[in-house]
């Protein structure tokens, strides 16, 4: 200020000067032959330089921090040597009242002497602090999500417009078994079988065009990915999308599902057999309770109806007066006729022989006359024409149903009606048994000790089909059963 520039017109320096001075800026001009600086009045009276003359160029050492310093003379350096044209440095300056406070420093060489080495450096210091601050909070606030990315149990991978990795954290490198470095900037299609490449392609696009922020991929389907060992795996993964400064990305979030899948596949698998060996075992034994109840029938019957007619044959024979002998044998005969009811009934309640021998529809109408003789309730019967000659397994397990749902309202219900409807609809056998006693409620149905409404649905459910036993109180009772027909035995023959 006081001595001029050896190649700036005096009145063009005050000039600028002024207008620093009017717009309030903190700039330095050196003057590198007079070996001074002005400093402009606001960076004086922002930063913390001591009292006296203002112009010593080291009186940049007590506001500039120690540990920046080093930096802010190598590049003073530079600039008096003249091997840089500008430089740029974020540093701490000490302010008036003693606070260490981050600024951008800038300098250029305004002027060359005729040696062509720099005359004067001029530049500005801008307080950046609140940006520092700013800065210093994204860089916490992402470092704090890195972990929380990091620490999922989910593989989380972002993607650019480009399908390109920007993001894998540490349980996808877990279950793709690729390190970071290996995957970052590749296309995602590196993690997905190269036959799901198209349709995943479109995928993404499609989802890109929606707009909506997030949502399952492939809704229920579970989309299958690739390791980096070449096996192939089922993940459940979600999609979400957002757009910053006009660039879309994408993240999707993945778990590994196999063992999920693989346990589902086993239990089902496992149930399966477990039905499949049920309907076995029933089917074995209705064929041994066949066998027993046709011996029983046949052999026994026979042999007892023999014996009757042998009886009668000495009853016609025996002299009148023969009183004591006649009436023993008419004991005998009265022995013998309830034996044969009794081998009749445990033949029947073995295995109705009318069912092998006449059908479903005629085995259900002899046990419907049986329980209303034995109960005094009404029956009504209706098997449609489709129904009537059920294949097994159906067959029998129909008829067991029906005879328990009988037995119960005989029991239980104190109906007076029951009505019994056997009809096939499409590929399924419906039966409907409902009678007006008294209903029943649901502790009926887990009753301790009670395995008839037990017994009916292990029966519908070894044969895959449903139930369903309404009863309100004083409404009386329905069960309704749903069976499907196999289709090997094709219902109705
Ligand atoms: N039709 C019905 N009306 C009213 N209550 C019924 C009817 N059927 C069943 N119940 C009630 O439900 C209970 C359970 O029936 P379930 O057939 O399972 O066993 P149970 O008949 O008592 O014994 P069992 O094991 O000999 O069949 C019965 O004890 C009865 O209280
Ligand atoms: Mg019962």
């Amino acid at each position: 200020m006081r001595s001029p520039e050896p190649n700036v017109p005096r009145d063009s320096e005050d000039r600028w000067r002024e207008a620093v001075l009017t717009a309030g800026l903190a700039v330095f001009d050196w003057d590198i032959p007079g070996r001074r600086i002005y400093r402009s009045p606001e960076m004086l009276a922002t930063w913390d330089y001591p009292e006296g003359p203002n112009e010593a160029v080291d009186a940049a050492r007590s506001v500039i921090h120690p540990d920046d310093f080093p930096d802010f003379w190598a590049r003073m350096t530079e600039l008096q040597g003249g091997t840089v044209e500008r430089a740029i440095l974020e540093m701490r300056m000490r302010q008036r009242d003693g606070a260490w406070r981050w600024v951008r420093w800038r300098a250029r060489i305004a002027s060359r002497g005729p040696d062509g080495r720099p005359a004067r450096v001029v530049g500005t210091v801008n307080d950046i602090h609140e940006l520092w601050k700013g800065r210093d909070l994204a860089r916490e606030s992402q470092m704090r999500l890195q972990g929380i990315v990091d620490s999922a149990m989910d593989a989380i991978i972002s993607i650019d417009d480009n399908q390109r990795i920007t993001l894998f954290n540490r349980a996808a490198e877990r279950i793709f078994g690729y390190e970071p470095l290996e995957v970052l900037g590749q296309p995602l299609e590196m993690l997905i079988p190269g036959r799901f490449h198209g349709e995943h392609h479109r995928h993404v696009e499609q989802f890109g065009r929606t707009g909506v922020s997030s949502r399952p991929m492939m809704a229920q389907r579970i989309v299958t990915a690739l390791r980096k060992s070449g096996e192939e795996f089922p993940i459940d993964a979600s999609i979400s999308q957002n757009e910053i400064r006009g660039h879309r990305f994408f993240t999707v979030i993945l778990r590994d599902v196999s063992v999920r899948e693989r346990t589902r596949r086993e239990l089902a698998q496992a149930r399966e057999d477990l039905r499949e060996l049920s309907v076995a075992s029933r089917t074995a034994r209705e064929q041994e309770n066949s066998r027993i109840s046709r011996e029983l029938h046949d052999e026994l019957g026979q042999n007892l109806t023999s014996l009757k007619m042998d009886l009668a044959w000495l009853e016609a024979n025996t002299p009148r007066e023969d009183a004591k002998f006649l009436q023993t044998l008419s004991a005998m005969r009265a022995v013998l006729d309830s034996t044969v009811a009794a081998t009749r009934r445990i033949s029947a309640d073995l295995r109705p022989l009318m069912l092998d021998d006449l059908g479903l529809a005629a085995a259900m109408e002899w046990l419907a006359e049986e329980t209303s003789r034995r109960h005094g309730f009404r029956v009504e019967l209706a098997v449609d024409e489709a129904s009537a000659n059920l294949a097994e397994p159906l067959a029998s397990q129909v008829y067991r149903i029906v005879q328990e749902s009988l037995t119960n309202a005989g029991r239980h219900a104190a109906a007076r009606n029951v009505r019994v409807a056997l009809r096939t609809i499409g590929r399924e056998v419906h039966l409907d048994v409902e009678d007006d006693g008294r209903g029943l409620g649901p502790e009926d149905l887990r009753k301790k000790g009670s395995f008839g409404l037990v017994g009916i649905r292990e029966r519908v459910y070894i044969l895959a089909g449903s139930v369903e036993i309404r009863g309100d109180a004083g409404q009386g009772t329905v069960i309704h059963v749903r069976l499907p027909i196999p289709p090997a035995e094709g219902g109705a023959p």
